[in-house]
């Protein structure tokens, strides 16, 4: 299988990227190929609305970091969401990425899974609830099977994910594709 993570902290040594990384060695692990994204340092510029993607030629009228997201999206057997929670939310550098979906019509249909990681200071798992909802409802609209949710709570500074239960489930997850 062919797995894109698109990751999204700006931090690049930081807890989701650290996941996303456990991820992608468990998934190697079980004979997958990863390719990795990272949203925050992509240059992904946001959605616009100006509709030029539905005019017939399906292309967007931005020649941005979003091009590399769209290749990799359309050779994708599965793609991965990872990134840490801002205001209960995902963050702005992934939601710029996902809401480009919006000109990427059949490319969507080649990813048959997915999956979301997500790391937050709270204690309590429930603060990224929204987050994991918007995820559950992309993945239900694109038809893509739900792969598993990782929430890592208790998550403040860069490393504080490696010395965490967090990392072998990230690898466990990652060996379960
Ligand atoms: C702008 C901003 C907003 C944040 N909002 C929340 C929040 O609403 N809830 C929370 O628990 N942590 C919040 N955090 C903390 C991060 O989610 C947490 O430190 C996370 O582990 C960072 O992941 P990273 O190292 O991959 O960037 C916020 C951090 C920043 C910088």
């Amino acid at each position: 299988m062919n797995i894109l993570i698109l990751t999204g902290s700006p931090r690049p040594n930081g807890n989701s990227n650290f996941l996303a990384e456990r991820f992608a060695e468990g998934a190697k692990a079980a004979g997958h190929t990863v390719t990795h994204l990272d949203t925050a340092h992509l240059d992904v510029h946001p959605c616009i609305a100006c509709e030029h993607c539905h005019n017939g030629s399906g292309t967007c009228t931005f020649h941005d970091g979003f091009t590399d997201i769209r290749r990799a999206i359309a050779k994708a057997d599965a793609i991965v969401f990872a990134g840490p929670i801002y205001y209960f939310g995902l963050p702005a550098q992934l939601i710029a990425a996902i809401d480009r979906f919006y000109a990427c019509g059949d490319d969507l249909k080649f990813p048959k899974k997915a999956a979301l990681i997500v790391t937050l200071a709270d204690t309590n798992p429930d603060t990224a609830a929204a987050a994991v909802l918007q995820f559950r409802k992309i993945a239900a609209y694109e038809g893509w099977a739900d792969g598993g949710v990782l929430v890592a709570p208790g998550l403040w500074s860069a490393g504080d994910a490696k010395n965490s239960p967090y990392a072998d489930q990230a690898y466990a997850l990652g060996k379960s594709f």
